[in-house]
């Protein structure tokens, strides 16, 4: 007797790390079920995409891909649209892509397993959609981790900010936290699998509440800081108005807090703060920077951009550089706007031209870039330990990443025992605005 063939999938994800961290819990789950991952459209049954919808040129990107493979739907393949274009879009991408057959938003990927079974047995069009008041989370034990040392962790999902461009409290739903015993739970499940750095997710990471009421952010921080083998933890993202300096003290408490964090300004005008309803002025956010320059530890401080928000003039886009010449950023994320549907800014004009904004974007990275130069500068002569990430081969260097979250490439003698994973001590030789270069300290060295 012949057995059925293999159920197989393909899975492409598009955004930002909550949505590829999603993607290993959805791999997890549909390998349980008996599927197995392949790494081309062509060989599987099921072709999914994570998708993603923060700004438009994201969006677009599902529709193009459906587009390219509409014809294979005659081979007797599914398509399946999950993420934040599914929840956003819903039931209108049947109508847009016919040969869509499940629509799946991530508050309700705890049900796909059943929704499966339903697109197995034939539905034309399988629905997981969510309202924003779901109290949905997706932990699972089926976590199909793509890197053996980094681990990702979702803390809090959803968000309840309204910041006025942003779609992401439509698509991901209202503020929910998980509880501090489960997340150390995890925690010192992936240490015991031999994961030596732990990064905590949420789109607002910092407002985190533990529904048992045990721990704060900060405290939650130090936890896992504290769970044995784990030498690096890191979080993402943090919002400046919950941003309090107990964060700060802790990261000068625990080593193995990494001296790094991202804290998203979006820009340096107060008034357009105020339009973008941030929540706080920029005298504000430059308070929770001096807390963190104020640190005993060197903490690398990172930022996202918007540029071109309507109403945006010329002085206020100056502040904003001038906010970059004050802080010295580490690394800044820039975006020009991008109208996005059922955010309160939808109703105000776009009325700069796509041409200004992009002089704007130019600017500032040109500034920036600059200005991470003479950052990086500064840690020439530095030992400093990196994890080693891999190596390139053509330069016969290691790629190795600093407790900042910088690349660092170095060198090391042949006989070095150094393997992705491990952890050594290297001396900066050289700086570049997005990278550093160094050297081996010491022959021999493996963690
Ligand atoms: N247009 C441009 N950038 C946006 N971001 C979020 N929404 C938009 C939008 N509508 C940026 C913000 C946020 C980052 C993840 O994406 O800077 O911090
Ligand atoms: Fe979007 Fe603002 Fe929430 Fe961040 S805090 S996810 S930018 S609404």
């Amino acid at each position: 007797m012949s057995e059925a063939p293999q159920k197989t999938f393909y899975l492409e994800t598009f955004g930002c790390q909550m949505n590829a961290h999603d993607s290993e819990k959805v791999v997890g789950t549909l390998v349980s079920q008996g599927y197995r991952q392949v790494p081309t459209v062509e060989e599987a049954s099921l072709v999914l995409y994570n998708t993603c919808s923060i700004r438009d040129k994201a969006e677009q990107k599902v529709f193009h891909r459906l587009a390219d493979y509409k014809k294979l739907e005659a081979q007797g393949k599914k398509f399946g649209v999950l993420g934040c274009v599914a929840q956003q879009e819903g039931n209108k991408i049947f109508e847009r892509a016919p040969h869509v057959s499940l629509v799946c938003g991530s508050a309700s990927y705890r049900n796909l397993p059943q929704m499966l079974i339903q697109i197995e047995d034939g539905a034309r069009r399988v629905t997981g959609l969510d309202d924003r008041a779901t109290d949905e989370c997706f932990e699972t034990e089926f976590t199909a981790r793509t890197n053996p040392h980094r681990g990702y962790i979702t803390i809090i999902e959803g968000c309840d900010k309204f910041c006025s461009y942003c779609v992401v409290p439509f698509t991901r739903g209202k503020e929910r936290s998980r509880t501090s015993l489960s997340v150390l739970a995890e925690a010192r499940q992936m240490a015991d699998l031999g994961y030596s750095e732990i990064q905590l997710l949420g789109q607002n990471v910092n407002s985190y509440r533990d529904p048992a009421g045990r721990k704060s952010f900060a405290e939650l921080l130090l936890a896992v800081g504290e769970v044995q083998s784990i030498k690096r933890v890191r979080f993402t993202t943090s919002h400046p108005r919950d941003f309090g300096r107990d964060i700060v003290e802790a990261i000068d408490s625990s080593p193995a807090l990494c001296d790094h964090v991202h804290l998203p300004v979006q820009s340096g005008s107060t008034r357009m703060l105020l339009a973008m309803q941030r929540l706080y002025t920029r005298d504000k956010y430059q308070e929770c920077i001096s807390w963190i320059k104020s640190a005993r530890r060197d903490i690398s401080i990172t930022t996202d951009v918007i540029v071109g928000f309507p109403g945006e003039t010329e002085a206020d886009f100056e502040q904003t550089l001038s906010l970059l010449d004050e802080v010295h950023y580490d690394g800044v994320f820039a975006f020009k706007y991008s109208p996005r549907p059922n955010t309160p800014a939808i109703g105000l004009e776009d009325a700069i031209p796509d041409a200004e904004k992009s002089r704007r974007l130019n600017v500032l990275l040109e500034r920036q870039r600059s200005i991470q130069k003479s950052r990086n500068q500064k840690h020439i002569e530095e030992h400093c330990e990196v994890m080693v990430e891999g190596k390139n081969e053509v330069r016969n260097q290691w790629i190795g990443r600093t407790s900042q979250n910088k690349t660092l490439n170095f060198t090391a003698d042949s006989e070095a025992r150094i393997q992705p994973g491990s952890y050594v001590p290297v001396r900066v030789t050289a700086a570049f605005p997005n990278s550093l270069v160094g050297e081996l300290v010491g022959a021999v060295s493996a963690s």
